[in-house]
């Protein structure tokens, strides 16, 4: 020690990548990453939570742990386009990189989509292009499936169609009831959510015209889940 302060350099090391959420709900989702970036296991800044419903859970939960959180009031706005701008703005004030749609309930006008194109992902707990919108669990218990999953993927205009990012699989039991087969799935959308946001926060995985690349190259089939919870080619 020379009595001289060290002057403040920051250190080396990545920055971490700035995310929004949109969630209208229960939350379990963004409570997963906000999980997994406590604990070090995610290099991402959530810098914005928001939604449709001041009430929500998941926005009382971003609040909990000192994220900001905003909720928007579809019946304050002309139409769904302006609520859209209005959201997204915000979204964009904030910094997010990238917007993750975590039971996010609404469908967002195809102009805001096409703005954040690349830059916006979705979970949905079906194996896509099956069961795409609601009741998914139902729908493939209905068609007595025997395997069940949850896909990530890249916004687009259609919805619930634009490119899958990667999936996992479970399989469905003979006694399965709508509830228990959506609970076992839950703890997949968890793991492949934390995946897929660490795979774009790295740049390992992008977007370009329409296609998911993964180290630079197209992939051919929805990447999956190893059991570390990594991404890998299917
Ligand atoms: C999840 O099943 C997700 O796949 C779907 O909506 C649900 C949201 O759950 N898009 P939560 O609010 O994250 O708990």
């Amino acid at each position: 020690m020379n009595g001289t302060p060290e002057p403040r350099v920051p250190g080396p090391g990545p920055r971490p990548f700035p995310i929004a959420v949109l969630a209208s709900g229960r939350g379990s989702n963004l409570a997963a990453l906000i999980d997994a970036r406590e604990a070090g296991r995610l290099p991402v800044d959530i810098v914005l939570v928001a939604g449709d419903r001041a009430d929500a859970p998941a926005l009382r939960n971003a609040s909990a742990h000192g994220i900001p959180a905003l909720a928007l009031d579809p019946k304050s706005f002309p139409d769904r386009r302006s609520f859209d701008r209005a959201l997204l703005a915000r979204v964009a004030a904030s910094g997010a990189r990238l917007v993750v749609l975590a039971g996010y309930m609404r469908i967002i006008d195809a102009a805001v989509v096409a703005d954040w194109a690349g830059r916006m992902i979705n979970i949905h707990p079906s194996l896509l292009p099956k069961y795409r919108g609601l009741h998914t669990h139902r729908r493939a218990l209905a068609a007595g499936d025997l395997e069940h999953g949850t896909s990530v993927h890249f916004v687009s205009a259609e919805l619930d169609g634009g490119p899958v990012i990667a999936q996992a699989r479970i399989e469905v039991r003979r006694d399965d009831t709508e509830d228990a087969l959506a609970a076992r799935l839950l703890l997949q959308e968890h793991r492949l959510l934390v995946a897929c946001v660490d795979a774009i926060a790295r740049g390992q995985v992008r977007e370009c015209n329409g296609s998911v690349l993964l180290d630079d190259a197209a992939i051919c089939a929805p990447l999956r889940l190893d059991p570390s919870g990594h991404l890998v080619a299917a």
